[in-house]
């Protein structure tokens, strides 16, 4: 069987993927990526709003602390892509609004508000009125809103490209394949199988499968738990010409149980996503699926419908048995996972691959990673 040989190999080249292989090749590590059309995945889809504070649920504590610490590299992390590759992320410090329809939406936002006040997070409550001063295309039957102005937004598109050219500059193998079955010898993961029968070997490798992670054959039972495709269906739109305001900041809201969300790019694009659906690796885009974002869109923004619809589209978003993503060394000798980033892939990357360096190049796991460790499943299994 031939052989090719690298320190860590990264299996699976989506966002995070390749921002893992791109920061731990500038650790002097010889890094291989792995994956039939690197740059792929869900942050094709994706709309790239970087609301850590907007979308924070209850009980996820934990998860907030790790999307704040990656919202809060995103600036550095851009322009240093940018500064190495000479290729625009999309990144926009734009905040975010998010609105509230009727009165039991202003409740919910009010609830969000109070739990953001005892958490310390900025975030502040204006009338209808006041939403409407922000951003006049608001509906009249906006009734109040949150001002959160440190949510942004990047264009996952942009961002992949760049991290491609980075990942090339930096010295990233691209090895254009796919994972026939992972090698494990004497207890430890040693590297791949591919198609043709040939092996890739490495020190160590990553998982960065997103739902299809828990599906590598050779995987032995209970390394990795299921990770569930979620999918959404996303509309792009386009603002016409650079002198109609439409939006200046992503617009939010929780519609009929839906989160819904309005983010303008700097290029004119709007985006308006998202469904969420659980149905297995289906990514057809459905007209009720587009009929659903257009009619809850148009209620919140009424303006929506006389633009030009460019661009619809799915995803699948890999979500974890708690939502929350899997980050460091498996129980599998040799295997670490960078996987389950659920409704988080494009905010988490920077945190995720900085974490994921670090473990790699020195060998503990960072504090920041320790409450998404993986093996959090495996003893949940073995309890
Ligand atoms: N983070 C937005 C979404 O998953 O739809």
């Amino acid at each position: 069987m031939a052989r090719t040989s690298t320190d860590v190999l990264v299996v699976g080249g989506g966002i995070i993927g390749l921002a893992v292989a791109w920061r731990t090749a500038q650790r002097g590590l010889a890094v291989t990526v792995l994956d039939p059309t690197p740059g792929g995945g869900a942050a094709q889809v994706a709309a790239g709003m970087l609301a850590p504070v907007t979308e924070l649920q209850y009980g996820e504590e934990p998860l907030l602390r790790l999307g704040i610490a990656s919202n809060q590299r995103y600036a550095a992390f851009a322009a240093e892509l940018t500064g190495a590759t000479g290729l625009p992320t999309g990144y926009r410090a734009t905040g975010t609004l998010a609105v509230a329809l009727d009165s039991d939406d202003r409740a919910e936002l009010r609830e969000l508000h109070g739990f953001h006040q005892r958490l310390g997070l900025d975030s502040q409550w204006l009338t209808g009125r006041e939403a409407r001063r922000l951003e006049p295309m608001l509906s009249p039957g906006v009734s109040g809103g949150l001002l959160v102005t440190g949510d942004h937004q990047v264009d996952g598109r942009r961002l992949c490209a760049a991290l491609l050219a980075g990942c090339e500059r930096a010295g990233v193998r691209l090895h254009r394949d796919r994972a026939a079955e992972l090698l494990v010898t004497a207890g430890r993961a040693v590297g791949v199988r591919l198609p043709d029968g040939s092996a890739l070997t490495a020190g160590r490798l990553v998982l960065a499968a997103g739902p299809y992670s828990h599906r590598l054959a050779g995987l032995p039972e209970g390394v990795l738990p299921a990770i569930r495709p979620v999918k959404g269906q996303i509309l792009r739109l386009r603002i016409p010409g650079p002198y109609a305001p439409f939006l200046s900041r992503n617009v939010r809201a929780v519609v009929r149980g839906q989160h819904l969300y309005l983010v303008p790019r700097a290029d004119g694009e709007l985006v308006i996503g998202a469904t969420t659906e659980e149905q297995g690796y289906d990514t057809t885009v459905t007209a009720g699926g587009v009929y659903e974002l257009l009619r809850d869109a148009h209620q919140l923004v009424p303006g929506v419908t006389e633009l030009p619809l460019t661009e619809t589209g799915a995803g699948l978003r890999p979500g974890s048995p708690d939502n929350a993503p899997l980050l460091g060394p498996t129980a599998l000798p040799g295997l670490a996972a960078a996987t389950g980033h659920y409704r988080n892939g494009v905010l988490l990357t920077p945190v995720t691959a900085d974490l994921l360096a670090a473990y790699l190049a020195e060998g503990t796991v960072p504090d920041l990673a320790v409450p998404f460790s993986p093996l959090r499943f495996t003893q949940r299994a073995a309890a």
